[in-house]
């Protein structure tokens, strides 16, 4: 018997296709000897049987995941930041060519993309809730307000301000299960000839590659352009472009103006006939992701207690928000991946959630070599793989899970 919930968006039935279980949070990572009060919630994703928009059953209280210790700090990875900095030049040769422009953007993070806006110049404002990166924003020269974005902070802003030209989110409207609110918020900020941006992961692309462990808690929405594109209506907006990018697994960069004041590219319609060419909003579709989950599973569970019973050892790479999901899912702990190796400070010397398996700086990674290393962070599996070369030169493997469980 499937569970139902009521959709944050249009407040149709959203139907439950998979439950992953108890989970902790995916961005909490204990001390060691600190893991009495860990928070876990049920963890479970379906979708809304009235505007299609895929969204998790249960939500967790943003200030349980967001707050001044919050770990993920977004310049950690180069590739993302040249994507963040080829966004503002973009930005800066289209959207911001009038006099004074100003910017907004939600979930700025460490500032890496507004980094760029503020050394041009540009009139901008970051709104991020997480302390620790907030500051390390303003550290940059950025000028950032640390809050929350909804209506009441989107009004404020207004009027000391003025509307916005670009209000733009990476990886981040898909993190607020109060999208009513933003979307009044953007109502209100966004100049009549303004364009909201915002760019996620898609739905399609966590279903063609099986990539399961895109969702965990910070991830409540899973976007396609079917379900933006009624999402938009709501509000007085229009989907006016699309965009797919390669980054984290597969997104898409949306863009949406106020109704009738630009002409829609050829590209929403082009992928919204791909998706409905696909089925994407089938319940066959959503039947065979879930059956491609257990699969993924059982492969998992299976090689990994194969390489224990042969005594290679075994470490995880890329202690991500996305490795809750799989170590919590699939039963995996410190018996069978020894540690997990990761750049970010404030993951080294903790826990992983639930899981407790170690989390070490990567200098450990080659003190000595594993036999296999485990590659959480799949989504930067190029940047890491040329980077730890001399591991494969060595001997090591890397084993991977996404779309497929192999060994490489
Ligand atoms: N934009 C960066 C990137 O793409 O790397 C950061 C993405 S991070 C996964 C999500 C960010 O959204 C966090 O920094 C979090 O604090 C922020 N966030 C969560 N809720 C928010 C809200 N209501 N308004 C603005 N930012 C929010
Ligand atoms: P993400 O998948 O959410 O971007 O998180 C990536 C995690 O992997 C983050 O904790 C940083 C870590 N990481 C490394 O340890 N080494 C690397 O080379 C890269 C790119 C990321
Ligand atoms: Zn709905």
């Amino acid at each position: 018997m499937s569970a139902a919930s009521r959709c944050r968006v249009c407040a149709g039935t959203v139907q439950e296709f998979f439950d992953f279980g108890r989970q902790p949070l995916s961005d909490a990572f204990p001390r060691p000897g600190d893991t009495a009060d860990e928070f876990f919630f049920r963890l479970a994703i379906g979708m809304c049987d009235g505007c299609t928009m895929v969204q998790l059953m249960e939500e967790v209280p943003r200030d349980r995941m967001f707050h001044a210790d919050y770990p993920y700090v977004s310049s950690g990875s180069s590739v993302m930041r040249k994507h963040f900095e080829a966004v503002a030049e973009r930005f800066l040769a289209t959207e911001l060519t009038g006099p004074d422009p100003f910017v907004v953007e939600l979930g700025c993070n460490d500032g890496v993309m507004l980094k760029v806006l503020a050394e041009a110049g540009v009139r901008h404002l970051g709104v991020e809730p997480s302390g620790g990166v907030a500051e390390m924003a303003a550290g940059k020269g950025i000028r950032v307000r640390n809050a929350f974005f909804e209506e009441s902070t989107a009004t404020e802003i207004a009027a000391a301000d003025g509307r916005a030209d670009v209000i733009y989110a990476a990886n981040t409207l898909c993190h607020i299960p109060y999208i009513e609110s933003v979307f009044r918020g953007v109502g209100a900020l966004l100049a009549p000839t303004g364009v909201f941006v915002f760019e996620d992961p898609y739905f399609a692309d966590i279903v063609e590659r099986t990539s399961f462990d895109q969702v965990y808690d910070e991830h409540f929405f899973f976007f396609t352009a079917r379900s933006v594109h009624a999402m938009a209506a709501r509000y007085g907006l229009e989907l006016v472009d699309v965009e797919r990018l390669p980054v984290h697994g597969g997104e898409v960069r949306y863009t949406l103006a106020p109704a009738g004041s630009r002409r829609p590219s050829s590209s929403v319609v082009e992928l919204l006939a791909e998706e409905r060419a696909a089925g994407i909003a089938s319940t066959a579709t959503l039947h065979r992701f879930a059956d491609s989950v257990q699969g993924i599973r059982n492969d998992l569970v299976a090689l990994l207690a194969r390489l224990r019973q042969e005594g290679k050892r075994v470490v995880g790479y890329g202690a991500t928000a996305k490795s809750a999901t799989v170590t919590n899912f699939c039963g995996i702990g410190p018996e069978s991946v020894a540690f997990v190796c990761d750049t970010t400070p404030a993951k080294q010397g903790r826990l992983m959630p639930g899981s407790h398996i170690p989390v070490l700086p990567p200098e450990r990674f080659a003190d000595p070599y594993p036999d296999y290393a485990l590659l959480f962070a799949w989504n930067h599996a190029e940047e890491i793989m040329a980077k730890e070369h001399a591991f494969r030169d060595a001997g090591g493997k890397w084993i991977l899970y996404v779309p497929e469980v192999r060994v490489v």
